[in-house]
């Protein structure tokens, strides 16, 4: 019991120190740690089924995830497109785009491609996605606004923009964040789903 609440309580020290840290200085979470990230357990924690429902993707719709890591969501999302859709993944480190691309492969889905780039300057065309969403990337990206201007760029008049944040992902941004920054992109607030500790903001492109 007293070593359960050792660790804990380490947990909760590096989480603060990763905070902290983060808030200084660009750390996004490391590419060695995209395994955390694609379990079977991880889904069942951080609700990647929930997480996919609130994007109400349909068949035949363009999505792009920025900050995808290994794919957790794109891989599934690529699959809720299909047929006739595309999924476009943007990652900032080559190792979770390479581990994005592998697993695509190995998971048959051949309607996912992976770039690597900046939120900050995705370099992908003007108005050529339905779906823009993020999951715990936002806080990792310094040019938070410049990411979300891209994002409405990238989004045909009408798209969505989702964002989900969930607590105690170190990068954690609260509702009130969110919704100023997209806000501040030009989106207009259209939903808000679930708890604090883990919450969808779904925004229109206006
Ligand atoms: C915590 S992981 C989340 C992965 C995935 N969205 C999920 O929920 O499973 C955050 C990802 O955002 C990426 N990232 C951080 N800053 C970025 C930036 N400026 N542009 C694009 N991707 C970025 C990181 O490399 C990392 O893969």
């Amino acid at each position: 019991m007293r070593s359960l609440g050792r660790l804990l309580l380490l947990l909760v020290a590096a989480n603060l120190v990763w905070r902290w840290a983060s808030q200084r200085r660009s750390l996004p979470c490391p590419a060695w740690l995209a395994w955390s990230l694609e379990t079977s357990l991880t889904d069942r924690l951080i609700g990647t089924q929930a997480t996919l429902d609130r994007l109400g993707l349909r068949p035949g719709q363009r999505v792009l995830e920025i900050g995808p890591g290994p794919g957790r969501l794109l891989i599934p999302a690529a699959r809720r497109v299909s047929p006739g859709g595309e999924a476009v993944g943007l990652d900032i480190q080559p190792g979770m785009v390479e581990r994005l691309r592998a697993r695509a492969a190995d998971a048959g889905v051949s309607n996912l491609t992976a770039i690597l780039g900046d939120a900050a300057q995705p370099n992908v065309p003007p108005e050529s996605f339905d779906v823009a969403y993020l999951c715990t990337a936002l806080g990792e990206i310094r040019e938070r606004e410049a990411a979300l201007r891209q994002c409405y760029a990238a989004l045909n008049p009408g798209g969505l923009l989702s964002l989900t944040e969930l607590f105690p992902d170190p990068h954690y941004q609260s509702r009130a964040t969110v919704r100023r920054l997209a806000e501040a992109a030009g989106f207009r607030l259209e939903a808000m789903h679930g708890p604090w500790y883990f919450f969808t903001a779904n925004f229109t492109k206006v």
